[in-house]
């Protein structure tokens, strides 16, 4: 016989003491993906996965800063963006910053911070998406190249983390950090020569959890997030200069298509959002079943 289903039994009360000081948030879930009242910083915002994910932020309800070192961000997705926060009630700024100088990032993520206050959505969190990618034979990659990935990938990542976390500590705020890695830290993209590329983005993912190990005392949340192909310009660029890649690709394309940046979107606001309150010093890797087969 099936047991009874008891529904409206009270709990009695458990407390456990190291949760006292940071509860469990006991908001329905709908709010527990919201980020109304948050602001968050986003590098690589100009164009491509960062301006998708800026999209994410306001579309859930919070407040963006886009940093990127191009003059403007796409004219269209800029559009859209504006328009969903004015019927949101969010702001969104775009600011030129290179995330490979320091004091730039520190004086921007300072200026953020102080903008969010006066527009009532405090300071929350980042998301590191700003990288580059080059195509090169490992025989021929000439020192410099291979610094200059690692300089914007590895070092870019830990700059936009390191002055995120500062502002975050220094208010005694909670908040999140979302690095944006690739598949491509777990695995080499089988024909494709990238592997400053490749060796960045497993950089990144050891990084997070460098981070997330220092930042978790202060309640600051660390977890990278890891696409698989995504149709963007950055990929468009290595199709144009090897097409026939498009084939093997496809082939490890076990949902039968490549990643669109609205793909990222709810992962991305996952992670950022309170409904993530436990999940620090994670990869969530977002590829179509990409690596789940050989
Ligand atoms: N496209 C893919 O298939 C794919 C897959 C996995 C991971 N990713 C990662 O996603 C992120 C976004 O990639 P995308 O495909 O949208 O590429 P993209 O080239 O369209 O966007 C990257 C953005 O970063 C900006 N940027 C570059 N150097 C910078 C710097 N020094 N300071 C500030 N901004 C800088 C660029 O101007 C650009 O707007 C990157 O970190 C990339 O490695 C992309």
């Amino acid at each position: 016989m099936a047991p009874a289903i008891v529904s409206d039994v009270e709990l009695p009360a458990r407390v456990v003491p190291e949760t006292l000081a940071t509860p469990a948030s006991k908001a329905s879930t709908s709010k527990l993906f919201s980020l109304e009242g948050k602001t968050v910083a986003i590098t690589g915002g100009a164009r491509g996965l960062g301006i998708t994910l800026a999209i994410a932020v306001v579309e859930a309800g919070g407040s963006v800063a886009c940093l990127d070192i191009l003059e403007q961000p796409s004219a269209d997705e800029w559009a859209l963006l504006n328009k969903i926060a004015k019927a949101n009630g969010s702001s969104v700024s775009y600011q030129r910053c290179d995330v490979t100088n320091e004091d730039s990032v520190d004086e921007v993520m300072t200026a953020i911070a102080t903008e969010a206050d006066k527009n009532g959505a405090p300071f929350w969190g980042c998301i590191a998406c700003a990288g580059i990618q080059q195509q090169l034979s490992a025989f021929d990659y000439p020192a410099a190249d291979f610094d200059r990935i690692l300089k914007v990938n590895v070092t870019g990542v830990f700059n936009t983390c390191k002055y995120t976390a500062r502002v975050l500590r220094d208010r005694k705020t909670p908040g999140s950090i979302v690095m944006i890695a690739s598949m491509s830290g777990n695995i080499a993209n089988r024909g494709l020569a990238c592997t400053a590329y490749n060796t960045s983005k497993a950089a990144v993912q050891q990084m997070c959890r460098s981070l997330a190990q220092e930042f978790g005392e202060y309640q600051i949340r660390c977890n990278t997030l890891s696409p698989g192909y995504i149709r963007t310009a950055m990929t468009d660029q290595l199709l144009i200069e090897n097409p026939e890649v498009e084939k093997t690709w496809m082939a490890g394309a076990l949902l039968g298509r490549l990643g669109a940046p609205e793909d990222f979107k709810a992962p991305a606001v996952f992670l950022l959002s309170e409904g993530a309150s436990f999940v620090h010093g994670s990869d969530l890797r977002v590829d179509g079943g990409h690596c789940a087969s050989a």
